[in-house]
C-alpha cells in the first residue's frame, strides 16, 4: 500500500522530482513499513498457538530416537560446525533460485539456451530447500514468543514459495505450459525473498543464530575476585558480577568451575538453571547443556561454546579471569 501510494505520488510530479520523491520517501518510509510487517506476525495469536501445539512434537519426534535422535538434532543444528548451520543451506535455493529467476528471464527475452540450466537450478533449489527446512524446523524448536511466531511464518511462507517452485518444476517439462511455469516460478521467487527477509529479521534484530556469550564484554583478563569461598557450597551454581561482566560459578564435588553466564544460545541465564552430574549445566530456556570444565556444547539448541574462565582462591575469596585459548570465538579486547 505504501509503495502504491508513493508510486502514485510519483507520477504526479515531473521525472526528475518523482525520482527523488520516490527514493526520499522510501527510505524514510521503508523501515517503518518492514517494522510494521514483524509487527502484524506479532500479533497474530494464532502463530502463538499452532507453534504451542507443533514444537513439542517435534521436541519429542528427536526424543523419541534417544540417543540418535539426539544426534541428528545436534547436527542439524550445526554443532559440529560450532555455527548454526541453517544460514549455510539456505544460500543453496536462494542461490539457485536467483540464478534460475536470471535465466528465465533471458528465455523470456528470447535466448532460448538457457532452458536447461534455469530448470536445473529450479531442480537444485528444490533440493536445497529440503536440506533449509530441516535445519531450520530444528533451529525453531529452540525458540519461544515472538522468534517463534516469526520462525513459523517465515517457514509457512516457504513452503508456499517451494510449492509454486514444485509445481514450475512439474509445468517445465511440458512445452505448452512453460509460460505459466516460468510465472510460478517468479511468483515463488517473490515469496522467498520476503520470506528471507523474516529470516534476517529474526537474526538481525530478534538475534536468533547470534552468540550471545561472545557479544558481553569487559571479559577479565587478570584475576578478578568475585564472591567468598562460603558464598558457594558444594553442588550449588551462582551468578558473580567480575566487572561488568556476568559469570556463572559453580562448584561440583567441590571442584570450582567458571564459564560465561549468557547462554550462547539466546542469551539464558545459566545460573537459574540445572547443574547436571558429569559437571554439566543446563540452560533454563531451551535446555542446551554446556560442559563446566572448557564450556563446549554439550546438547543443543546452542552450538557455540560459552567462554571459560580459570578459577583460583585467595584467602577465603574466589577469583576468575578468563582462559587463554579460551574454547570462546570471542578474542577481548587488547590492552
Ligand atoms: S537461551 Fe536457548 S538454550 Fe540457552
Amino acid at each position: 500500500m505504501l509503495l502504491a501510494y508513493l508510486l502514485e505520488r510519483k507520477l504526479e510530479m515531473s521525472s526528475l522530482e518523482g525520482e527523488i520523491f520516490l527514493l526520499l520517501n522510501l527510505e524514510n518510509n521503508f523501515p517503518m513499513a518492514t517494522k510494521s510487517i514483524m509487527k502484524v506476525i506479532d500479533e497474530q495469536q494464532w502463530l502463538d498457538d499452532a507453534g504451542e501445539a507443533i514444537q513439542p512434537v517435534i521436541i519429542n519426534a528427536f526424543k523419541a530416537g534417544g540417543e540418535t535422535g539426539n544426534k541428528i538434532k545436534n547436527f542439524l543444528h550445526g554443532k559440529w560446525l560450532g555455527h548454526a548451520l541453517h544460514p549455510i543451506v539456505t544460500d543453496v535455493p536462494i542461490g539457485a533460485w536467483t540464478t534460475a529467476a536470471v535465466l528465465d528471464s533471458m528465455e523470456l527475452c528470447g535466448s532460448e539456451k538457457y532452458k536447461t540450466g534455469a530448470d536445473a537450478a529450479v531442480n537444485i533449489g528444490l533440493a536445497g530447500a529440503v536440506g533449509a527446512a530441516v535445519t531450520g524446523i530444528t533451529d525453531w524448536t529452540g525458540t519461544s514468543q515472538a522468534e517463534r511466531k516469526a520462525g513459523l511464518a517465515h517457514a509457512i511462507i516457504n513452503i508456499g514459495a517451494t510449492a509454486l517452485f514444485l509445481s514450475s518444476a512439474l509445468l517445465r517439462k511440458n512445452e505448452s505450459s512453460r509460460k505459466t511455469a516460468i510465472t510460478l516460478s517468479m511468483l515463488g521467487y517473490g515469496l522467498a525473498s520476503f520470506s528471507a527477509y523474516i529470516g534476517g529479521n529474526l537474526v538481525y534484530n530478534q538475534q536468533m543464530g547470534v552468540n550471545h556469550a561472545a557479544s558481553a564484554d569487559g571479559f577479565p583478563n587478570e584475576f578478578t575476585e568475585v564472591c567468598s569461598e562460603d558464598e558457594l557450597p558444594d553442588n550449588s551454581m551462582k551468578c558473580v558480577q567480575a566487572g561488568e561482566t556476568k559469570i556463572l560459578l559453580a562448584r561440583k564435588d567441590n571442584e570450582l568451575f567458571a564459564i560465561a553466564h549468557t547462554c550462547s544460545h539466546m542469551g539464558g541465564p545459566l545460573s537459574e538453571g540445572e547443574l547436571l552430574p558429569d559437571c554439566q549445566v543446563r540452560c533454563p530456556w531451551h535446555g542446551s547443556v554446556f560442559s563446566l570444565r572448557d564450556g563446549s556444547v554439550v546438547d543443543g539448541p546452542a552450538t557455540e561454546p560459552q567462554p571459560e574462565f580459570d578459577v583460583r582462591t585467595r584467602d577465603g575469596k574466589i577469583e576468575v579471569k578468563l582462559k587463554e585459548n579460551s574454547s570462546s570465538s570471542y578474542v577481548p579486547p587488547a590492552g
